[in-house]
């Protein structure tokens, strides 16, 4: 029936790039140019996410950005088996070029099959060289769609907010391809993008929906805490009672401090939850005690 219909969800994007190429600057930039087009709230970042509207298709769509730096993200990811990225955006400067850390980037992108969608940045430097980049890129099978590949990319200037637009419509575009799906008509499972223990709320974790939506008053086990959702808020701060697919939300009501990559689920029965968490914190306990007799014996 209709609580089985998949829906389409926004995608969750992550910056990657090599150091100083200008992620936090693009990211920054994206967050304000949105913000400067009359949403209140400030742009005061609340969680590791944030989530910005798009115009696409004469339609309002949405990007979820992850704030974790790319490359942990991904290497958080395969430790865990998780996937949290739909699409890498690899920031390159233009005036400096394909660096170790771009190559770094891309096998991580490739490993996790996740499309990438090249930015090249820094355009607006005399010393810029946006085909010099496309051609760098053709050596890691990255080819410019308008040179006759497959690969988006997009000259942009961070720092003078030029041709953003462009880029977050090419995002949309990608995952129109992926055909990004879930159920929002059930109960809500994903994971934990963040997570510590703050002295006057207690455990405080920031959670991405990945199926399902979540709500306050919801049970849920993330890793090998039990929890119960007392209040949440957005990336802008503001209290939501619920949460639907690729949407991060700050989530307090955990008895412990899940890992980040931890995996997190609603359950309706909470016998159940307590007794998951139980056994996991046990399981827990007991790894820890083999790895520090194993190190005891070396
Ligand atoms: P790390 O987090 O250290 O890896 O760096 P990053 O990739 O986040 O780069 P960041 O945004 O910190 O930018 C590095 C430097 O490049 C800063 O001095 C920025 O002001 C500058 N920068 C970023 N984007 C642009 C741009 O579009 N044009 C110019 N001219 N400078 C830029
Ligand atoms: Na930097
Ligand atoms: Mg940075």
């Amino acid at each position: 029936g209709d609580l089985d219909k998949l829906q389409r969800r926004p995608p969750v994007v992550t910056i990657m790039g090599h150091v100083d190429h200008g992620k936090t600057t693009l990211l920054d930039a994206i967050r304000k140019s949105k913000v400067a087009q009359g949403e209140a709230g400030g742009i005061t970042q609340h969680i590791g996410a944030y989530h910005v509207d798009v115009e696409h298709n004469g339609q309002k769509q949405q990007i979820v950005f992850l704030d974790t730096p790319g490359h942990e993200a991904f290497t958080a990811m395969r430790a865990r088996g998780t996937k949290v990225t739909d699409i890498a955006v690899l920031v390159v400067a233009a005036d400096d070029g394909v660096q170790p850390q771009t190559i770094e980037a891309i096998s991580h992108a490739r490993a996790a099959k996740v499309p990438i969608v090249v930015a090249i940045n820094k355009v607006d430097k005399v010393e810029a060289q946006p085909d010099r980049i496309r051609q760098e890129l053709t050596e890691y099978a990255l080819v410019a769609e308008e040179w006759g590949g497959d690969t988006i990319m997009v000259p942009v200037s961070a720092i003078r907010r030029e041709n953003l637009d462009t880029l977050l419509e090419m995002i949309l575009l990608v995952a129109e391809v992926e055909d990004l799906q879930a159920n929002p008509n059930r109960t809500a499972k994903g994971t934990v993008i963040e997570a510590h223990l703050d002295k006057a709320k207690g455990p405080v974790a920031t959670l991405l929906v990945q199926n399902g939506t979540l709500r306050v008053g919801d049970i849920f086990v993330a890793g090998a805490a039990f929890g119960k959702v007392r209040a949440m808020v957005d990336d802008r701060g503001v209290r939501v009672d619920k949460a639907s697919p690729s949407f991060a939300v700050e989530v307090l009501g955990l008895g412990d401090v899940p890992a980040a990559g931890d995996e997190f689920e609603v359950y309706l029965d909470e016998k159940q939850a307590r007794a998951i968490a139980d056994q996991r914190t046990m399981d827990q306990r007991q790894a820890r005690l083999v790895q520090a007799m194993a190190s005891r014996r070396v």
